[in-house]
């Protein structure tokens, strides 16, 4: 789960590399890594850590006209120099990026040995650049292709050859990999975001090519040409800058309000006619982490709307389990990205069911959306911060949408629109969460609880604190506390209370209180201030702005995503790029 970057040109290749990989950063970040190439020459740059410090340490090879890069996200060794990529192979021949899990590399690792090759790296991969130097055949393509057909699982691969002509060899299974090619410049790519904007080529699984200058020649697995139709330009993901806040993540939860408003008009395109005629009688809605809990929110509003059996699944859950679905059900992947391995595993199971296939996806060229009958667009622009935030809420906006208009709601999308106006209260909570952070910043676990649709709110609230501020943080429904977990419940141990309901109020008060007597600190987001007598059962109280009961969801997660981002700042913490995560998962 990395990303690929390469570049043809006569100028300014290490450039393009840095600037892509930038780009395609969210798919790792635990080591970087360029390989520039003259006629003759490979020089190979690589550092743990950001690109920031892979731009200080790379020089400029002279007559550079050919560079390949790599952003890591490891899985088979550990982060460090050694394992970055580019990975070289025997006597530095090849050179070789790879996205992707070579899954038989532990039997490939025995062969090579036995032919007397040895490994310098961790690596899975360094199988690929050790294969491609086995054989001595006329045209480095045919190493390639001799090389891919001894790999089991997913790759996409850019490999350089020294001493040969200025041409990158590129080869694709289940990992995604994108080319262009203008008169200037030949570029490969995990996204096709790094181009210049223009038509460019996606590869299909068992393509391989050769990218020249000027010209990008594909094989099919018997080394035969085939003829390949461009797809068609359209603005891609929008490329996003900071602006003036100092990370992503802030800028984004700030863009929630606008975001939604562009999921609104969208919606408004899709023709709800076309889900009717699906004829469903039940619905599973699928993701994975954060997507996940927007599953399990819509679950619900299928469940209160429109009286439909409706219930949420891990992907990675369902890709194995034994789920009943057949052509009556309709299933809702549900994905920031659209490339999330285990959904795109779990949609390809569902498709072998029959049943009906409906995404919501953030990026419209993504693997999911191409593989669904209908694709819902999150409408929320680019996201980079590796947690999920404005997305989350576009995808539980987006899915109470879906159900209102099935309902046959007349102004489904008014009761949103007052949500859309809450563009002030960002600041607000901002400030009040600001305070409320330095409190949380302190402790080693902290408490989310809730009931029905707040209990969701937990979930996702507990993940965001959890992933960018490394506090063990866990979610139950309010009324489980009493179960077990309460007995973790010391002095001081901070709970969190989310109500929007005012039917669950009494209910979820009083679990709360049980965790108070307890010991635990008690701090509330709710619907309505609390009464003045009850005021001295919380250290913090915050009461959130009047709209419609079933998008108060939207709106309460606000400030728990701003929690969670100021305590990973006062914490010193990077809340942009979390240790040990990536922002697409695109391997199982
Ligand atoms: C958490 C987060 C992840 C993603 C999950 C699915 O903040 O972002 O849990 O939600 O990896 O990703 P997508 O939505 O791209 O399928």
């Amino acid at each position: 789960m990395c990303g690929i970057v390469g570049v043809i040109s006569d100028e300014d290749c290490q450039k393009y590399i840095f600037d892509g990989l930038k780009l395609v950063q969210y798919r790792g970040y635990d080591s970087v890594g360029i390989c520039q190439k003259n006629n003759d020459t490979l020089k190979v740059d690589k550092v743990k850590g950001l690109i920031d410090k892979l731009v200080c340490k790379t020089s400029n090879l002279e007559g550079c006209k050919v560079a390949i890069g790599h952003t890591r996200w490891a899985t088979h060794g550990s982060v460090c120099e050694e394992n970055a990529h580019p990975i070289e192979g025997k006597d530095k021949e090849w050179v070789i990026v790879h996205n992707g899990i070579v899954e038989n590399y532990q039997q490939l690792m025995c062969n090579l040995q036995r032919e007397g090759e040895v490994f310098k790296t961790q690596t899975d991969s360094e199988s690929i650049a050790l294969l491609l130097s086995l054989n001595n055949f006329d045209d480095p393509i045919k190493n390639l292709i001799w090389t891919i057909k001894q790999l089991k699982g997913s790759y996409a691969i850019c490999a350089v050859k020294k001493e040969s002509n200025n041409y990158i060899y590129a080869a694709k299974n289940k990992s995604p990999l994108y080319a262009f090619c203008n008169d200037k410049i030949t570029m490969l790519a995990s996204d096709p975001i790094c181009f210049p904007d223009g038509d460019y080529y996606k590869f299909e699984d068992g393509e391989v090519c050769v990218a020249k200058k000027g010209e990008i020649v594909f094989y099919n697995l018997n080394g035969v040409v085939i003829e390949k139709q461009k797809q068609k330009f359209q603005p891609i993901r929008e490329k996003a800058d900071k602006g003036d806040y100092e990370h992503y993540m802030l800028k984004e939860i700030y863009e929630t309000p606008e975001a939604l408003k562009n999921l609104t008009k969208n919606f408004l395109n899709i023709d709800i006619k076309n889900i009717k005629k699906l004829k469903f009688s039940n619905v599973k809605l699928i993701g994975c982490g954060t997507a996940y809990h927007s599953c399990l929110m819509g679950a619900i509003y299928f469940r209160k709307f429109l009286k439909i059996d409706a219930e949420a699944i891990y992907a990675s859950e369902f890709r194995y389990g034994d789920y009943v679905i057949g052509s009556k059900t309709l299933c809702i992947f549900v994905s920031q990205s659209g490339e999330t391995a285990d959904t795109i595993a779990a949609l390809l199971k569902a498709k072998t069911k029959k049943a009906k296939i409906l995404s919501f996806t953030n990026v419209p060229y993504s693997t999911i959306s191409s593989l669904s009958n209908i694709v819902i667009p999150i409408s929320a622009g680019p996201e980079i911060a590796v947690a999920s935030t404005k997305a989350y809420s576009c995808q539980v906006a987006g899915l109470y949408l879906l159900v209102m208009a099935l309902k046959g709601e007349k102004h489904y999308y008014k009761a949103l629109k007052q949500v859309c106006e809450l563009a002030n209260e960002t600041e607000k909570f901002f400030i009040n969460m600001a305070d409320f952070a330095q409190d949380i910043a302190q402790k080693q676990k902290v408490f989310f609880i809730g009931k029905d649709s707040d209990y969701v709110t937990a979930l996702e609230g507990a993940l965001k604190l959890k992933e960018i501020s490394y506090i063990n943080c866990s979610a139950l429904p309010a009324g489980e506390l009493k179960h077990g977990t309460i007995s973790l419940i010391e002095s001081k141990t901070p709970i969190i209370v989310i109500i929007t309901n005012k039917n669950l109020y009494e209910k979820v008060m009083n679990s709360a209180l049980e965790a108070k007597s307890r010991g635990g600190k008690l701090y509330l987001i709710s619907y309505k201030p609390p009464e003045i007598c009850e005021l001295e059962n919380f250290e913090f109280c915050l009461s959130l702005p009047k709209v419609a009961q079933p998008l108060l969801c939207v709106v309460s997660i606000l400030p728990l995503q701003l929690l969670s981002y100021n305590v990973s700042v006062l914490k010193g913490l990077d809340p942009d790029k979390p240790r040990n995560l990536a922002k697409s998962v695109t391997v199982e």
